[in-house]
């Protein structure tokens, strides 16, 4: 079937930055000649002192090294606060809706500022400098942004947990980043319900140890334990120390800050992302993806726990004096209309949302969308997985009303900012196609043997040369880096995702094809659930897989073997789902849980999750080869017992 295709909306044509030719002449000498133009686009940053060199890169497996901008120096807190104060000072940088409707803020670019400054203050004064990892793990409050400007304006790095993980996540991340600070709140509130952030965050210093200080926010005024000479509330911290914070000269290839996202093996990687080439590319992508204008009010629903909130609630937008909104709560609280009535009260230009949040309140119906004016939508975006084309067309038709373009961004925490989107002067959309590569970015469809592929084609994407906003490393340990991203397709850098090209040059992202599962926009390794699951003292063995669901684009399919002499049961469903709640957090609860007597393994012992992606997908009749396996007869077991479960 040929997908329908939307053109350009009049109105866009004469407003945007860039129509389709602009694009193509910019996009062609984005890649012919890199150091000529990223030389030019680094000039949208202040320097401290200018660089030299552009680009230095290798991808070459055996020195993969990647350096931008590399001997020039500036600070990002002075980029996104400092240097606009003179012109726009008294403009509105945060809008803050709470979780409560009635709850909200407006912060300018000066306020933000000398409250960057003071939390800047406060940590000095608790001996943070240039280089320490300052661990975050906060509700979606202004102090969550005021926190992560206050690391950069002193050169921390900070370390952003998000506030859904449970205190068993926090400590590892703590652990691994050898993170001595925590910056909190005594609770969060999300849907009208307390998160009990400061005993979580309690719970995982004692797991960690090594936790010297802990810099709590009052969200809720809730009483919690302060521990003496290591806790200290945030605001009586503020009263004692001053406004004036200078910013330190950071180095451009200085660490910014790490953030932790699943692969598909082993523990959580620390994807460590530098300065400049950073904020240069965030500040280039939010500008022409949004097609970004003076006093346009932007509006980004990710939490800052996500690569997506560093990147487009906070240091894009900021780089841009834009006026960002943070919203603290949910979609559907308290109503399905909540989006759209936060879209009003605001009167929001640009939003920018996640598929999963799209389905779920399609389901609910038009009747909470129509209800509502939404004529300050110009713009709308998607992030974070595949949007399926019936939920495109509605946020198309009913949020939109048929007048505003989509932007379906295709880009992953390790890319720091969107490589592959539309642009809403120049590119015409077809619902499900994240489109076009934007300026700098060449991507590379390859066939299993590593060989790239010509015209329309489908297979693993890679992208075939750097960007300045890629990650640099895997904090602590280079070879991780390597292996995971560059030893696949050497001289490539392997996304993990599968991806097709149309006729037309179009990019339609298939999902992961590794075992990475994508769960409402929020990235799991199975492995990551498995070993909660193997934890459970009654569970001998557990294979989990992603298979289709409705609203969050993957559900959490988990096989388990128990233990000798362990009865299956619905309590001891109940009690593994709780439990991988508890070892993981919420977002990775297993939808579905089938005992199973043993599993699909070869007979060296591999457990065969292709055949466990089929039956959990309801896919028997195509379960491909099971010759090689130890015992066939597994495989009958386990599609009777699915059939039997349904
Ligand atoms: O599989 C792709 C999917 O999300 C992965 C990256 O996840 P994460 O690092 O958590 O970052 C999410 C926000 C940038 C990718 O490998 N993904 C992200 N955006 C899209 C997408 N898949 C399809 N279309 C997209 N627009």
């Amino acid at each position: 079937m040929t997908p329908k295709v939307y053109d350009v909306p009049g109105d866009w044509a004469t407003r945007a930055y860039l129509d389709d030719a602009a694009y193509q002449e910019m996009y062609k000498r984005s890649i012919s000649d890199p150091n000529a133009f990223w030389a030019e686009q680094a000039k949208r940053i202040d320097w401290f002192k200018p660089f030299t060199k552009v680009k230095n890169t290798s991808y070459d497996p055996h020195n993969v090294s990647i350096r931008w901008f590399e001997d020039g120096t500036t600070n990002v807190a002075h980029n996104c606060l400092d240097r606009h104060l003179a012109t726009r000072g008294d403009q509105v940088a945060i809008i803050w809706e709470g979780d409560d409707p009635k709850d909200d803020r407006k912060i300018t670019y000066k306020e933000l500022h000398a409250e960057v400054c003071r939390f800047a203050n406060v940590l000095k004064a608790r001996g943070v400098k240039k280089g320490d990892r300052v661990t975050i793990y906060l509700p979606m409050i202004p102090e969550a942004a005021v926190a992560m400007l206050a690391c950069a304006r002193i050169g921390a790095v900070h370390s952003i947990v998000f506030g859904g993980f449970s205190p068993d996540s926090l400590a590892g991340r703590i652990e691994d980043a050898k993170s001595t600070v925590i910056i909190t709140a005594d609770e969060g509130v999300r849907g009208g319900r307390k998160v009990p952030l400061k005993t979580n965050a309690d719970a995982a210093a004692t797991r960690a140890g090594g936790v010297e200080t802990m810099v709590v926010v009052r969200r809720t005024g809730a009483a919690v334990a302060m521990q003496a000479g290591r806790d200290v509330y945030y605001d009586e911290a503020a009263k004692t120390v001053s406004t004036d914070c200078p910013c330190e000269e950071m180095g451009a290839e200085d660490p910014l800050f790490i953030l932790y996202t699943s692969g598909s093996t082993g523990k959580p990687k620390g994807v460590l992302h530098t300065t400049a080439g950073y904020l240069v590319y965030t500040a280039i992508t939010h500008q022409y993806v949004f097609d970004y204008h003076d006093g346009d009010i932007y509006w980004c629903t990710a939490d800052v726990g996500w690569v997506t909130g560093h990147s487009y609630i906070v240091y894009g937008p900021l780089a841009n004096g834009a006026t960002t909104l943070m919203f603290e709560g949910v979609p559907n609280y308290p109503t399905n209309a909540r989006f759209w009535e936060v879209v009003d009260k605001h009167q929001v230009n640009t939003f920018y949302t996640a598929p999963t949040a799209i389905r779920a309140l399609m389901q609910a119906g038009d009747e909470p969308v129509k209800k509502t004016s939404r004529k300050s939508l110009r713009l709308l975006g998607s992030v974070g997985e595949p949007i399926n084309p019936e939920a495109w067309e509605w946020y198309h038709r009913v949020v939109g009303e048929d007048r505003c373009p989509i932007v379906d961004t295709w880009w992953q925490t390790e890319t720091g900012g969107i490589l592959i989107t539309p642009l809403p002067g120049a590119t015409k959309l077809k619902p499900g196609s994240a489109t076009r590569p934007f300026f700098g970015v060449v991507p590379q469809i390859v066939d299993a043997a590593g060989n790239p592929l010509d015209g329309a084609c489908e297979g693993s994407l890679c992208i075939a040369d750097s960007w300045p906003g890629q990650m640099r490393t895997v904090f602590g340990d280079h070879e991780r880096f390597v292996q995971t991203y560059f030893s696949t397709y050497p001289g490539r850098y392997f996304t993990g995702d599968g991806c097709r090209r149309d006729e037309d040059g179009y990019y339609w992202i298939t999902g992961r094809v590794d075992d990475v599962i994508n769960v409402a926009g929020h990235r799991l390794g199975t492995a990551e659930v498995e070993s909660a699951l193997v934890a459970h003292a009654k569970v001998s063995e557990a294979a989990v897989v992603g298979f289709p669901h409705d609203i969050k684009g993957q559900g959490i399919y988990a096989y388990v073997t128990l233990m000798t002499g362990q009865q299956p049961s619905e309590e001891l469903r109940a009690e593994l789902v709780a439990w991988v709640r508890k070892e993981i957090g919420p977002i990775a609860s297993p939808d579905v849980i089938q005992f199973a007597p043993s599993l699909p393994k070869t007979r060296s012992g591999k457990i065969m999750r292709r055949i466990l992606r089929k039956i959990a997908e309801n896919e028997f009749g195509n379960l491909g080869d099971t010759s090689t396996l130890a015992d066939p007869t597994v495989v009958d077991d386990l599609v009777n017992n699915r059939q039997a479960s349904q």
